[in-house]
């Protein structure tokens, strides 16, 4: 018989894929508060043999080392930012994550916060709600942005970034890109978009949106310096994660208008704080981190992260593996 396996499940997932993990392993789902409090992680994860995490979870060495008999970790994400992948690697640990299938779902939430800024829609909600339409009534006393003819600079030109530039080619923007190499030659023709300088894409695009991983290199890489560089007429949208940017920096840009405005779905800290500035400015739009939130995307993330857990368990390859 095959031995069974102990997991720890820090949220509760897809009823479908939680069964299929359940044929297999032995599930301590945890169903209290979330993300779960590290003291409770700690206490829970001492004899399991796999972890499956997202990314409210801080997944980082003092938790590794109290899970003993530790094999696998598989995070219902395509960030990995929240684990510390070096020391669980050091371990032995598989670590699988869900790229891929939540592509589609972050690019079009990035549009949307695209067309939403620049046309002013959750402003315009909120006018609408606190009855103020009487307010702008005048031709020109609630104009937007139109995106047609827009140039959108990508900092990141990986699955999602390519998505993007896929879908404001079909907004008639012109798409220009920075990535660490350049894509092929076929790729820019399909994509019909040209690598550029990161100076040169903070100088000339209308739209800079985000699509790179979170570490120490991208850790504030979007600052006061940045901000200065960019038009004074340009946006910027940010759907990877949220200390890429300097969000304090941001705000005083936002307020001085060295850049007209944001939209975003990702923060330093998450959930908001209750006090931070953005939350006072008319030319941001918020979303609340829900890139991959469809109700297709998770079902198919729940189903790779089980996927995932039980062939690292087993000692197969995973479908996505870090
Ligand atoms: C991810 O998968 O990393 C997204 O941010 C959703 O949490």
């Amino acid at each position: 018989m095959k031995k069974r396996f102990n997991v720890l499940v820090t949220r509760r997932l897809h009823r479908s894929a939680l069964d299929e993990l359940e044929k297999r392993c032995n599930v301590l789902l945890h169903t209290g508060k979330i993300p779960i409090p590290k003291k409770n992680l700690i206490n829970k994860i001492k004899d399991m043999d796999g972890l499956i995490c997202h990314p409210y979870d801080t997944i980082d060495e003092e938790v590794i080392i109290n899970a003993k008999n530790l094999k696998a970790i598989s995070t219902f994400s395509v960030g990995f930012d929240h684990i510390d992948i070096n020391f669980a690697k050091s371990q032995k640990i598989k670590i699988g994550y869900t790229p891929e299938v939540l592509t589609n779902a972050t690019a079009e939430l990035t549009i949307g916060l695209i067309l939403d800024v620049l046309r002013r829609i959750s402003e315009g909600d909120r006018i609408v709600r606190n009855k103020k339409w009487n307010q702008i009534f005048g031709a020109y006393d609630y104009t937007g942005t139109e995106v047609a003819g827009k140039t959108i600079g990508i900092i990141g030109m990986g699955r999602i970034g390519k998505e993007v530039a896929k879908k404001a080619n079909g907004l008639g923007m012109n798409v220009i890109y920075h990535n660490r190499r350049p894509v092929s030659k076929k790729i820019e023709k399909m994509l019909k978009t040209k690598y550029v300088s990161e100076n040169t894409l903070y100088r000339k695009s209308d739209i800079i949106s985000l699509h790179i991983p979170y570490n120490n290199d991208t850790h504030h890489l979007m600052n006061s310096k940045i901000f200065k560089k960019m038009k004074k007429t340009s946006f910027l949208i940010n759907t990877s994660r949220g200390k890429i940017i300097n969000e304090k920096q941001l705000v005083v840009a936002l307020q001085k208008k060295d850049i007209q405005g944001a939209g975003m779905d990702v923060y330093e800290s998450e959930p908001i704080k209750k006090d931070s500035l953005l939350l006072k400015l008319e030319n941001v739009v918020l979303a609340p981190h829900v890139g991959s939130s469809t109700r297709e995307t998770r079902q198919k993330m729940s189903d790779i992260t089980v996927k995932n857990l039980i062939l690292a368990l087993e000692r197969k390859k995973l479908l996505y593996s870090v």
